[in-house]
């Protein structure tokens, strides 16, 4: 079974941070095959994760919608997108990363769109964990991709403005009627002590963790670093390996 994991939150908050360690951490632990799904256009999860020079899944829609004469006769329209998809993810050691991006040139896509939820479906179904790094705009919100979510995380700050968007997000996901069969709060960049308990009584979720804010995160990502330079005493890097043996229990 595959189990999806949504992440969400405000632009800045972390989403692609958290993301990146969450990926990381899975793959670690070895316990199935990890899809990294970089859905945010203006995203950086490849550098999160140390990866350059990512082909997007835009790229691949761009050219089939421009010229429909480069799909084979043979292969048809269903299974080159799915070809070059497959073909587009870069392998890595003990995960996989997908680059969404964003399609640009004009005319209708429905038909490549179409075709792209269930290779993204069947594809998804073929890792035992996929992660998603979502947009910050809950107006694009892919109900698509997000109706299968198994866990949802929304990423905080720990200001009270910070707080509210993220209770006003979890909000707007019930509207949306996004289903995930279990809500986290994360609040990241941590400074100052905030009891979970009350936290976690005021919003509806299932459990709030607190990241820390981490030094060593900033300094490489202002280099451009990949997170899997995060040394052993990572302070978020601990948070989240905490996390993920609460949220998916070692056996
Ligand atoms: N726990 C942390 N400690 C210190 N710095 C952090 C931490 N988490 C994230 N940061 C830093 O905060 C900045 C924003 O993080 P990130 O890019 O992950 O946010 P985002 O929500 O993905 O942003 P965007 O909405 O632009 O995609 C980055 O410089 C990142 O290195
Ligand atoms: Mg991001």
């Amino acid at each position: 079974m595959s189990d999806v994991i949504v992440i969400a939150g405000k632009g800045g908050t972390g989403k692609t941070t958290v993301s990146a360690l969450i990926t990381l951490m899975l793959a670690k632990r070895r316990a199935g095959a990890v899809l990294a799904v970089d859905a945010d256009p203006n995203s950086n999860l490849s550098d999160a994760l140390g990866l350059s020079e990512v082909g997007t899944i835009a790229d691949i829609i761009e050219e089939v919608a421009r010229s429909p004469e480069t799909v084979p006769q043979s292969m048809g329209k269903d299974s080159f997108i799915e070809y070059k998809i497959h073909n587009d993810i870069s392998e890595n050691d003990g995960f996989d990363l997908l680059v969404m991006g964003r399609p640009e040139g004009p005319g209708c896509y429905c038909y490549i769109n179409n075709v792209l939820r269930n290779v993204m479906a069947k594809l998804i179904s073929e890792y035992g964990f996929s992660v998603i790094d979502n947009e910050a705009g809950l107006e694009h919100f892919s109900r698509k991709t997000t109706r299968a979510a198994g866990e949802l995380i929304v990423v905080s700050d720990e200001s009270q403005v910070g707080l509210r968007s993220a209770e006003r997000i979890i909000a707007l996901i019930d509207e949306l009627g996004i289903a995930a069969k279990k809500r986290f709060l994360v609040v990241n960049r941590q400074q100052t002590p905030l009891d979970p308990q009350t936290v976690k009584t005021k919003f509806a979720v299932d459990d709030v963790f607190m990241v820390p804010f981490d030094k060593e995160v900033l300094d490489l990502s202002s280099k451009g670093s990949p997170l899997s330079g995060l040394s052993e005493s990572s302070k978020a890097r601990l948070a989240i390996e905490a996390m993920g043996d609460r949220i998916w229990p070692k056996n």
